[in-house]
């Protein structure tokens, strides 16, 4: 486990961009916290490291986006508005492929999720101060974790 505070929108961005860079192929990252607690701005600065070019904004109302720059495919998923009965597409291939994939609000569809991953929490502790907990489980997250 390891905790990292943020002071700023932009300091999430450098924070999501330090840790994509540690990232590999087929990777999957569960992203909780509230309402506006930096998991989209947190995501932007993963896709920056992935070099992709658009810019990354939340798909609460498409559930998904998909990304790709350097031979890479990028999948941003958000599950706010769905429960798993919901889910009427083959998650599991997106998931289990060699894309990495980012989930905002996994826990809506839980029994749908990898067995291992990244789990980043997100707390509000003041208005602009975000406390981030990356915990891993799997023996390939608990590297990247170590590594931040
Ligand atoms: N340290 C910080 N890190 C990230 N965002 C911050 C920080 N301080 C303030 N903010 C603000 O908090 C908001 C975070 O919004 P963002 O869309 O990233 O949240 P979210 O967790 O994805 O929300 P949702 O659950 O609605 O998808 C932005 O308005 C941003 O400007
Ligand atoms: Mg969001």
């Amino acid at each position: 486990m390891k905790e990292k505070l943020t002071k700023s929108e932009i300091e999430t961005i450098n924070l999501g961009f330090s840790f994509g860079k540690l990232l590999e192929p087929g990777m999957v990252l569960l992203l909780t916290g509230d309402l506006a607690s930096g998991k989209t701005t947190f995501t932007k600065g993963i896709g920056k490291a992935l070099n992709i070019k658009e810019t990354i904004n939340s798909p609460s109302y498409t559930i998904m986006k998909s990304y790709h720059a350097n031979n890479q495919d990028f999948y941003h998923f958000d599950f706010y508005r769905l429960t798993e009965e919901g889910v009427d597409f083959d998650f599991e291939d997106y998931i289990h492929s060699s894309a990495i994939t980012v989930i905002e609000w996994p826990f809506n569809v839980k029994s749908l999720l990898p067995n291992e991953y990244i789990l980043i929490n997100i707390e509000i502790t003041n208005d602009n101060e975000r406390k981030f907990t990356f915990s891993s489980v799997g023996e390939q997250y608990e590297k990247v974790i170590n590594k931040l």
